[in-house]
């Protein structure tokens, strides 16, 4: 597989130009990678308008992903949401969508930039913030109730616990009904390489986001939105249109370079390494529980501990691993969440599995879990963020009506939407993420 803007950049660093353009380091070596960082000159195409090299590489995403067109974002998936969004908005007179309640916050952003309204959709058994495991008999309840079909259904899975959503049923759910699936694949790019794909559009998607930088060897904010084959040719139009209105104009050909270089992996040995890093992560998972750890099933790149169950609180077990040089992705009271690609080397594995062993699970300990609210909304999500704010201490902001969703990052999950009123539990819930403010309508 070709990789026309990595070429055409380092063919223009060979040649050894004067550059009397942006960027001011000319091209001098300070952080190191500056020959390579150019911008929109002669011949480099223009992201989200142009049909030249970046339309190449994006053809080529497409084709392995095998997409009625992908995208670039240089700006993560939070880019592609507002995008996603915006599109509704775009298609759709006062776009209407349910959506599972756990969501990253750039879907409030999103909504409230493209004025969508949207309902929750929360499941049966609503434990942990960052998960909301509904299926297609939730969904079909969720249209039923709702105040009218909407316009989409937007979901997050993988979440950041690992749960994967049952999306072929749920989209047999959203073609019975017309409605459009959207799905938030942040974490999930490398699930189409898998031996049988679990990526969301080989099982119905109509689009969804992946931030190939969580899972693939792609810099931090590359990633792709993809549309699928199953969308009329106008969403092309459509999510350019949308791209335009939220991005910004000096890309970054770092971040360009890096994922036009991955199509190449991706064409070639990815599938086989990523086969072999699955294999080692069960024979590491099952060592562990093996070992009296509590291992949750997750999607096949992530290791997700449940910590009370190991003996410990998440946070005391997360100090711990860090003694060893080891650093999760994300942990909280009940988890750890660890991930991996095939770009860990064996060494890693071997001394994750070495520093939990000499740390050794402990009978599982009894702790009250908090489980999250279930909200009413006061305001709309649009007028809640645009109207004015003060901020207040977390003991203060007890029936007051939340501004910002605050969150903590990761997994940047909002406890509390705009719009909708503060309790007591979400105080609880926000403490524990270690929040002490929080901004409220005024
Ligand atoms: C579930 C989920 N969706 C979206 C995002 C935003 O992705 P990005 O950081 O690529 O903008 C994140 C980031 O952590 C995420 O966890």
């Amino acid at each position: 597989m070709k990789t026309p803007i990595f070429d055409f950049v380092k063919n223009y660093n060979d040649q050894n130009q004067s550059r009397f353009h942006m960027p001011g380091h000319k091209g001098v070596p300070f952080l190191g990678c500056e020959p390579l960082d150019i911008t929109e000159i002669d011949g480099a195409d223009v992201l989200y308008s142009g049909d030249g090299i970046i339309n190449e590489s994006e053809n080529n995403t497409s084709k392995l992903f095998g997409s009625l067109k992908t995208f670039y974002s240089v700006e993560g998936s939070s880019l592609c949401i507002k995008v996603m969004l915006s599109a509704l908005s775009l298609k759709f007179k006062n776009p209407y969508v349910l959506a599972a309640r756990n969501v990253h916050r750039s879907f409030i952003m999103a909504c409230a930039l493209a004025n969508v309204d949207v309902d929750w959709i929360y499941p049966k058994n609503y434990t942990h913030l960052c998960s909301c495991n509904i299926d297609e008999n939730d969904l079909e309840t969720a249209i039923k109730n709702a105040k009218r079909i909407p316009d989409a259904v937007y979901l997050t899975s993988p979440d950041y616990l690992g749960n994967i959503a049952d999306i072929s049923a749920i989209s047999k759910v959203c073609k019975k009904y017309g409605i459009l699936l959207l799905v938030d694949n942040a974490h999930g790019s490398y699930l189409k390489f898998l031996t049988d794909s679990l990526h969301p559009l080989d099982l119905g998607a109509d689009m969804c986001c992946d931030s190939a930088h969580k899972t693939l060897p792609v810099l931090t904010g590359g990633a792709y939105l993809h549309i699928s084959k199953n969308c009329d040719n106008d969403y092309i139009d459509v999510c350019r249109r949308a791209f335009k209105i939220h991005s910004g104009t000096s890309p970054s050909y770092l971040i360009l370079q890096s994922l036009d270089l991955c199509n190449k992996y991706l064409a070639t040995s990815f599938s086989q390494e990523l086969s072999n890093c699955v294999d080692n992560i069960t024979a590491l998972k099952t060592r562990l529980a093996e070992n009296g750890f509590a291992i949750e099933k997750s999607e096949p790149l992530k290791i997700v501990i449940n910590a009370a169950l190991s003996g410990y609180l998440g946070t005391d077990l997360c100090e711990q691993l860090k003694k060893y040089n080891v650093i999760p992705e994300f942990y909280d009271q009940d988890f750890i969440v660890l991930m991996a690609t095939p770009q860990n080397k064996d060494s890693d594995f071997e001394k994750l599995l070495d520093a939990l062993l000499s740390i050794k699970a402990k009978p599982s300990i009894k702790r009250e879990t908090i489980k999250p609210t279930y909200h009413k909304r006061v305001l709309s999500l649009r007028d809640a963020v645009f109207s004015p704010q003060e901020v207040v201490s977390l003991a203060d902001s007890v029936g007051r009506i939340c501004g910002a969703a605050t969150v903590a990052c990761p997994p940047a999950v909002p406890v509390v939407v705009s719009g909708e009123r503060i309790t007591e539990n979400d105080i609880k819930i926000m403490s524990s993420y270690g929040i002490t403010h929080i901004d409220v309508i005024k």
